[in-house]
């Protein structure tokens, strides 16, 4: 008689694995199926708004290879060459060949090279300027949805922020057309940000707009992207390869203007 209740718990035990396990499973499914597209699933004509050859593959991989796994076509707008070392001609090559490796033709990647768009964290990117050239570009190409930085930035750098201001603005002065949506990327707390694959149970509690994770293949295929990137391969970023969520992970949320109702009362 005294073994039963250990028998009883050990079955308890037992079914609770199974049953994370399962759903673990699910999930994994349901995101390497496309499902965890959300959002994203209607979108016809997609861009990428990026500041530096490299944020492709550093931060939007699994967003790019994601949404290409689902066919959807996809605009990628770069809006620096990258020349914070006198390295732009070298970068803006770079990119081409990431984009390639990722599985996006030169024609769809445009590149900005503009005096007052430098890449450097202490130039403040004017927000009208660059509100104009991305509003043209969206224009162009009949883009229905823009996918860019959140307010973090990811890595805080100023001119990944000056991205959301610019579409922040555009959004909420209305000048965007109708049926253009905004995803930005979710910004991970250092600690969540190189947990790699582990991070992946986290971001699914949290529930966004979409959550995107890479298969085995998909990862490689943005490691190898990154390659192209041979000027950037320090050694710590082969620690950032290996280590960060964001070449695995993807979440991102729909951004909608909360300033809009007082910016039309005021
Ligand atoms: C590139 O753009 C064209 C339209 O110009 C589009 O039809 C095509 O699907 C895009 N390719 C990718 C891989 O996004
Ligand atoms: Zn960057």
């Amino acid at each position: 008689m005294e073994h039963v209740l250990p028998v009883g718990m050990l079955a308890a035990a037992l079914l609770l694995v199974l049953w994370l396990l399962w759903l673990a499973c699910c999930r994994w499914r349901d995101a390497l199926s496309g499902r965890s597209l959300g959002l994203l699933q209607t979108v016809r004509a997609p861009l990428l708004l990026i500041a530096h050859p490299d944020d492709e593959c550093m931060f939007f991989a699994p967003t790019i290879l994601g949404m290409l796994r689902e066919q959807r076509s996809l605009y990628v707008l770069c809006c620096s060459t990258g020349n914070y070392y006198n390295q732009g001609e070298i970068r803006k090559n770079e990119l081409i060949q990431s984009c390639s490796a990722l599985g996006i033709p030169s024609s769809n990647v445009t590149l900005i090279d503009h005096r007052d768009l430098p890449d450097d964290p202490n130039v403040q990117w004017d927000t009208n300027l660059l509100s104009d050239l991305i509003m043209k570009h969206i224009k162009d190409k009949k883009i229905d949805a823009v996918v860019t930085f959140d307010e973090g930035g990811v890595s805080g750098h100023p001119n990944h922020i000056a991205l959301y201001n610019a579409l922040r603005s555009l959004q909420c002065s209305g000048k965007i057309p109708k049926g253009c949506a905004v995803f930005v990327l979710e910004t991970v707390n250092i600690f969540r940000k190189y947990l790699s694959v582990l991070d992946l149970p986290i971001s699914w509690l949290y529930g966004h707009d979409v959550c995107i994770a890479l298969s085995g293949v998909q990862y490689k295929q943005a490691k190898e992207a990154m390659k192209c990137h041979q000027s950037q391969l320090l050694w710590f970023r082969h620690v950032y390869l290996l280590f960060s969520r964001y070449m695995m992970i993807n979440s991102l949320s729909l951004h909608v203007c909360k300033e809009k109702s007082t910016l039309k009362d005021s």
